[in-house]
């Protein structure tokens, strides 16, 4: 009875691989080059998408990298189309010369409006620049130097480096990506608030809100990249699953703001002058409560993830390449001795802002972006893009494009963005096109917290790196992408002092704590098992392409039913 039914199974998985096999013949020829996904009438690509969820970003960047005019089309299922780029003139078209022409759109803005609402990161139009406008005023030099010399520097010396030391002392592995994440979320709470919640403390409080804030951010994610569009809505009606979590995290992160937004009310009373973000909106006239927590949740979005993750990325880079950390050390020490203010040591940091560069080149914070066009339109490649269509640009695999950074694109190499300045021995950072580099976006949306980014970035660069060294200890980080580029599992280090007098030059790189590499004796015995099971099959249908048909289908199958949060599980 069993064998019967396992023979009709397999019938049908033959008799629908052999039609779709057809059907893609006649779909691909005409749309497709050979290296594009296999796409079908109705489902799309959802075959290679959920094959590859996992690994999205890179598996986007090496389609899009391999086409020669740097775009392609992805199908999903239900005939949405979603067109990748990561050519800069159509990246221009895009953020400048046909603005007006790309949103955020319906489909993200319904996405996350329930966290997000209709703060500056989820709104367009007249919306977006009200908040915009009221926001650019926290971003002047005036505001940049109190946020250095004031919240970073504050920040570093009575926690980060304490904190550090304690670890150096007592010889504790650390999570570095947690800790950057705490250091970057009461950065941003004290300069947009005025608000300290004291998240990195000795303890490490388990922070319900940061907590409520991840959750948050990876469900509105997965509904806006969801295989069946809209299933969200019906399962938000009927509050389960995914749906019934995110509520209950909004509600806290709600919450949590709107105490926040109650406080600052109070302190305002009768005050002329203002200090903080926060303030200046209230003191617009915008009494909704609801908008201005909007704008609250925003910001603390702007702020807590972008920066960690690009410091992350920096020092494993910077562990594996002590040329370049020694040659940041030297510029540290010759700064602190010029200078006496901690934004003026930052400020004129070359060599230092040239890794970063490089650093968020390779590793992009926010490695996509995806726009909604509101009418037919035609990318200066020549590339159609219809009303509503989903585009996307791609920094992750921009910043990989042999064509612009050479053969040598994949080498971490910080004085491709640097030329020596033979008189004054001095180096000059050369800025790249922001339309081939869009890490902070461009444009008029261009991010209005780059050059704070930069300052608190290389002001916990200089303070971590005159006193430790970060060993870490993994031998290669996982990468993987909610919204932004993170490593899988946190970035475990170790912390060491560095003695007074000592260079990064005297280092042996090979002192470097290199773990005993993981066993592979697991991963041999599962492709054992799959080669043995395409074996059987092949043996018994004699159908090579049935096979990896079937085979396909079943992961997907597996993929779909087991869980839709699978792509975000650290
Ligand atoms: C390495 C650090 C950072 C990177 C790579 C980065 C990157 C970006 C990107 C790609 C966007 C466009 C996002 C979108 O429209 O969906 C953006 C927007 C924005 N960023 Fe940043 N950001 C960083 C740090 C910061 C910081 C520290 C702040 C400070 C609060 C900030 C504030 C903002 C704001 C308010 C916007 C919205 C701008 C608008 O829509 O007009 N960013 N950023």
């Amino acid at each position: 009875m069993l064998n019967v039914q396992y023979i009709i199974v397999l019938l049908f998985f033959f008799i629908i691989a052999k039609l779709m096999k057809t059907i893609s013949k006649t779909h691909s020829a005409s749309n497709h080059p050979s290296n594009l996904p296999k796409s079908y009438p109705i489902i799309g690509s959802l075959f290679e998408i959920s094959g590859n969820m996992k690994r999205y970003v890179q598996w986007t960047s090496d389609i899009v990298t391999s086409n020669p005019n740097l775009t392609f089309s992805l199908f999903w299922p239900f005939g949405q189309q979603e067109i990748f780029t990561a050519n800069a003139a159509n990246v221009e078209h895009i953020l400048k010369s046909n603005f007006h022409n790309y949103e955020k759109g319906e489909l993200f803005r319904s996405s996350f409006r329930d966290f997000l609402g209709d703060g500056i990161f989820n709104s367009d139009g007249e919306n977006w620049k009200f908040q915009r406008k009221v926001s650019i005023h926290e971003f002047n030099t005036k505001s940049l130097r109190k946020f250095v010399e004031h919240v970073v520097d504050t920040e570093l010396t009575d926690r980060l480096l304490p904190f550090l030391k304690n670890a150096a002392d007592n010889k504790t592995v650390v999570d570095f990506q947690d800790i950057l994440q705490r250091f970057a979320f009461d950065n941003i709470c004290k300069i947009a608030f005025g608000y300290d919640p004291e998240y990195l403390s000795p303890s490490l409080p388990h922070e319900k809100l940061a907590i409520a804030i991840e959750k948050a951010l990876k469900i509105c994610t997965m509904r806006f990249i969801n295989l069946i569009p809209g299933l969200w809505k019906t399962k938000r009606a009927l509050n389960i699953g995914t749906e019934k979590q995110l509520r209950i995290a909004v509600k806290q992160v709600r919450e949590f703001a709107k105490e926040i937004v109650r406080k600052k009310k109070q302190d305002i009373k009768g005050k002329e002058s203002y200090d903080d973000l926060l303030s200046r909106f209230l003191s617009s006239g915008h009494s909704d409560e609801n908008f201005v927590v909007d704008i609250v949740i925003s910001f603390i979005m702007a702020g807590r993830d972008s920066t960690p993750t690009a410091l992350t990325w920096f020092f494993w880079l910077l562990s594996d390449h002590p040329q370049v950390e020694n040659e940041i050390l030297r510029e540290i020490n010759r700064k602190s001795s010029e200078t006496a203010s901690a934004y003026d040591e930052v400020k004129d940091m070359v060599y230092t802002h040239a890794s970063l560069c490089e650093s968020m080149r390779l590793y992009p914070p926010v490695p996509l972006e995806t726009k909604a066009a509101l009418n037919d339109d035609v990318l200066p490649d020549g590339t159609k893009v219809n009303k509503g269509m989903k585009v996307t640009y791609h920094p992750y695999a921009m910043g990989r494009v042999e064509k612009v950074w050479g053969k040598d694109w994949v080498e971490f190499r910080p004085t491709r963005w640097l030329e020596r300045e033979a008189a004054a021995e001095k180096w000059r950072f050369v800025n790249r096109d922001v339309y081939t580099y869009p890490v902070f976006q461009a444009g008029p949306r261009i991010c209005i917290g780059k050059e704070m980014a930069f300052l608190q970035m290389k002001r916990v660069v200089a303070g971590v790196l005159r006193r430790f060294r970060v060993v870490p200890l993994v031998v290669e980080p996982v990468y993987i992408s909610d919204l932004t580029s993170k490593m899988k599992g946190g970035f475990p280090v170790r912390i060491e002092t560095r003695a007074e007098d000592e260079s990064a030059a005297k280092r042996d790189p090979s002192n470097r704590l290199r773990p005993v590499r993981r066993s592979y004796m697991s991963f041999c015995l599962f492709y054992m098992y799959v080669l043995a099971h395409y074996y059987i099959y092949y043996c018994v249908l004699q159908d090579y392409y049935l096979i990896i048909e079937i085979d396909f289908f079943f992961q997907n199958i597996y993929f779909l039913s087991n869980t839709e949060c699978a792509i975000f599980d650290n």
